[in-house]
């Protein structure tokens, strides 16, 4: 688990983690806003009225922006937040952090294209189930070379184009996947057609990351075209009874990307065994030590400490940016 959202660290320590190792070079704001905590015992009292489980700084930041609270100097903020503690406090302990972020589905198509269709997809930790519409999406894949490979959904292009540079010897699709059945598993399911839920998504996303921002909302309203029905429950609890309505004749594939690292080791390895036991493929895309033994099976770690690594099967094939904006193709013996 990472400092900044464990529970048993101390407040400050944790907003400085969050700082040093997760906000810096990914937004200015947040590492402002975070060290600023961090050296502010008064804000730190303010935040520790909250569960420790609670006290997390993406939480309490997405839900001061959620709130109104403007991207910019710490002094700022702090006073806002001292302001609108009660609204801030009472979103914290009704939401979860659960980012729904569709550019993954970039660095899963190659893999879902690659598969004996129809598939009926499954994802596990959906959130809202922005992942569960590859085919529905455009993709322009840039190449080491410098030229593009842009792909799109039968019916045309998409208002949702995804970007993602490519490299190794990636199997680029010809066509879309043909998805015949879809369907998701979340603790706790975001309703894609509830303003409410895709505020909060909204509100999720990182100050500076406006490409992230546009992104859901293109992606908002084609999956309110034809919403996949998302389980409420444990993904452990819940996987077996869902791929059995899976239909017939169909290449049932479990996928998941960032969402195991939300389950403790026996968690993790429980939902492992299931899924060699099931008849499905499974599709992985998760931090480093995340999923039992795929590390282990590369030649060598990653020099990308941050890097996801996509697993089909428990068999790493690819290594990818954590929001789907590169991915690349291992080679054998890598
Ligand atoms: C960071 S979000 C990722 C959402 C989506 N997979 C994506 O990549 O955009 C992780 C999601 O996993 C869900 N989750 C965490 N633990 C879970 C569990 N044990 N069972 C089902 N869902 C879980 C959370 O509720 C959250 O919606």
């Amino acid at each position: 688990m990472r400092a900044s959202t464990d529970p048993l660290v101390r407040t400050a320590e944790r907003y400085r983690a969050f700082a040093e190792v997760e906000a810096r070079g990914m937004s200015a704001c947040y590492e402002a806003w975070a060290a600023g905590v961090a050296a502010d015992p008064a804000t730190v009292a303010l935040i520790d009225q909250l569960p420790a489980v609670k006290r997390q700084p993406n939480l309490v930041f997405s839900a001061a922006r959620l709130h109104g609270a403007a991207a910019g100097e710490y002094p700022a903020f702090a006073a806002w937040l001292c302001e609108h503690w009660t609204d801030v406090a009472a979103t914290c302990i009704t939401h979860a952090t659960q980012t729904n972020e569709p550019g993954r589905c970039a660095v899963l198509l190659p893999a879902l294209a690659a598969l004996a269709g129809p598939l009926a997809l499954i994802e596990v930790g959906a959130s809202a189930g922005l992942c569960l519409h590859p085919d529905r999406y455009s993709y322009r894949y840039r190449l080491a070379d410098g030229s593009e490979r842009k792909f799109d959904p039968s019916d045309g292009p998409s208002p949702v184009v995804l970007d993602c540079d490519v490299t190794g010897p990636v199997p680029l699709p010809e066509r879309m996947p043909d998805i015949v059945w879809r369907a998701g598993i979340d603790l706790h399911p975001l309703d894609v057609s509830s303003e409410a839920d895709v505020a909060w998504l909204d509100a999720l996303i990182w100050p500076e990351h406006d490409d992230r921002r546009a992104r859901l909302r293109a992606a908002v309203p084609v999956a309110r075209q034809q919403p996949a029905p998302i389980v409420s429950g444990d993904l452990n609890e819940q996987i077996e009874a869902l791929v059995a309505r899976a239909p017939a004749g169909a290449t049932v594939v479990v996928f998941h990307t960032a969402v195991l690292a939300y389950l403790n080791e026996a968690d993790r390895n429980r939902f492992s065994e299931q899924m060699t036991r099931l008849p499905v493929r499974w599709l992985s895309n998760e931090g480093q030590s995340v999923v039992l033994g795929v590390l282990e099976r590369l030649s060598e770690p990653p020099a990308e400490a941050s890097a996801f690594i996509l697993a089909l099967d428990g068999e790493p094939i690819a290594l990818t940016q954590p929001h789907g904006r590169s991915l690349h193709w291992l080679a054998p013996g890598d």
